[in-house]
């Protein structure tokens, strides 16, 4: 089988590569000239936990390649997906989804033979329709169906969610259509993973309800660790002693400094105004998104808290910048407004980020962008880590406290235990945990 995939970005490179994996025949589409030349030099232009090995390996064999002219890549595909942005609309939180029609529209005019349209990208309740309406308009005369297929990848992890996901989501509303997409999901078949085939319409829905849910998740454990807080109780043994509930899970109960990333702070937006549209509200996930918000400029404030309410003339070292570790991505990243509230508040800033830097560049300005850990710890005052990298995880603490003026450390993803921190010397606060340092609420968790 051949696929196209339109747009070459988190989400399009590594579906493509992973398809390709998969054995279909894909070509990789993107209008940014500057990407296709990286790739076709072999050079990644994200950073992806094994990527680069998937991608020069399917090059190498000849079922992977990358190209700007996005008619050849589709004039004769069984499929062609479209994985192009969907961000906020500037101003009032709808997806914008000019680049979605904008693609579709240039499919439309090179489609030959039957086609499957995929919308991968995210895209609100109805867009599928509007994607068919647009191509049908454009080409009268075409034989195609449109499917909705999101994608459920996190970035950092993006390869092994893509090769082994808790489901796969189908909305395909022709047999032929459906034949395609089992085609191409075969490998998946083959592990038994679940593949849930609906309609357009509830596709689309299901990856707003799904990314809305763990946003109102991650929201509902940061507001109960602020209590923890006020009522001397342990977040983390809260979030466990819920969370082996079986109808509550683990996963996603780690307090910290709000949800930030590629897709929650625009999806849970767009879910918000597609209800309202649509006349039926979702009041909850417009609490959610306004107390988000709100936790980030709080966030900023416990940091300056911990520098004694005024940082003029004072340093902040800031480990950590992307949204999450294993990412590059900056895109609504809690640093974003974290950091700028600290040079606000009259701070220097030293920034250290494994991958970000390059990125962090572009949307931060006015701050020291330093070397390593260390060196962005040199003469700080004060020690803040926004994102929980692994080699954030075992700093020597000794020489932390030999590097700063003082032992000062708000740690925003609780990597560190208070009652370690506070046999350190550290002057240490965390999200969520009991005061002083690290009196357990309760008898310990046995995991
Ligand atoms: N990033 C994630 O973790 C993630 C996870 C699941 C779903 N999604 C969804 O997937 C979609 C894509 O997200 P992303 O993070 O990959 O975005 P991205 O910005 O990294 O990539 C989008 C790419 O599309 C290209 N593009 C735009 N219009 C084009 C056109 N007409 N022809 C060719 N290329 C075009 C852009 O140049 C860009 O390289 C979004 O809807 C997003 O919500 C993202």
């Amino acid at each position: 089988m051949r696929i196209a995939m339109i747009g070459t970005g988190y989400v399009g490179l590594v579906s493509g590569a992973c398809f390709s994996e998969f054995g279909v025949t894909v070509t990789c589409v993107d209008k940014d000239e500057s990407k296709i030349e990286r790739l076709k030099r072999g050079e990644i232009p994200i950073y992806e936990p094994g990527l680069d090995k998937l991608v020069a390996s399917n090059v190498a064999a000849g079922r992977l390649e990358f190209t700007t002219e996005l008619a050849e890549a589709v004039t004769g595909a069984d499929a062609v997906f479209i994985a192009v942005g969907t961000p906020s609309r500037r101003g009032d939180g709808h997806a914008d989804l000019s680049y979605v029609y904008g693609a579709a529209e240039e499919i439309a005019r090179a489609m030959d033979g039957y086609t499957v349209v995929v919308t991968k990208s995210t895209v609100p309740v109805g867009t599928g329709r509007e994607v068919e309406k647009i191509i049908r308009a454009t080409r009268p005369d075409a034989d195609f169906d449109v499917v909705s297929n999101p994608e459920f990848l996190r970035e950092g992890s993006a390869i092994n969610d893509f090769m082994r996901p808790d489901r796969v989501v189908i909305g395909a509303e022709t047999d032929r259509a459906r034949e395609v997409m089992r085609g191409l999901y075969r490998v998946l078949y083959l592990i038994e993973t679940p593949i849930l085939f609906t309609n357009l319409e509830t596709s689309e829905m299901i990856k707003y309800a799904a990314n809305t849910f763990l946003a109102a998740k991650i929201t509902f454990i940061n507001e109960v660790a602020d209590l923890c807080e006020k009522a001397g109780a342990d977040v983390h043994d809260v979030a466990k002693g819920i969370g082996l509930d079986n109808r509550i899970g683990r996963k996603f109960l780690h307090p910290g400094p709000g949800y930030g990333g590629s897709c929650f702070p625009k999806d849970t937006l767009a879910l918000v105004r597609t209800a309202r549209d649509l006349g039926s509200p979702l009041r909850i996930i417009e609490t959610v998104v306004d107390i988000n918000a709100k936790r980030k400029k709080a966030m900023a404030d416990r940091i300056i808290a911990a520098g004694g309410g005024d940082l003029s003339g004072k340093t902040v070292a800031v480990l950590g910048l992307a949204f999450k570790p294993n990412t590059d991505d900056m895109r609504d990243a809690p640093a974003l407004d974290i950091v700028p509230a600290l040079l606000e508040a009259g701070a220097t800033v030293r920034a250290f980020d494994p991958e970000s830097m390059d990125e962090a560049k572009k949307l931060l300005d006015g701050i020291t962008y330093c070397d390593s850990a260390y060196d962005a710890m040199e003469g700080a005052d004060l020690l803040a880590i926004l994102t929980e990298w692994n080699e954030f995880r075992s700093l020597d603490l000794a020489r932390v406290k030999d590097l700063m003026t003082e032992p000062v450390m708000v740690d925003l993803r609780n990597i560190y235990e208070p009652a370690m921190m506070a046999e350190a010397g550290f002057a240490y606060t965390s999200v969520g945990r009991p005061w002083p340092y690290g009196r357990k609420a309760s008898g310990a968790v046995e995991d």
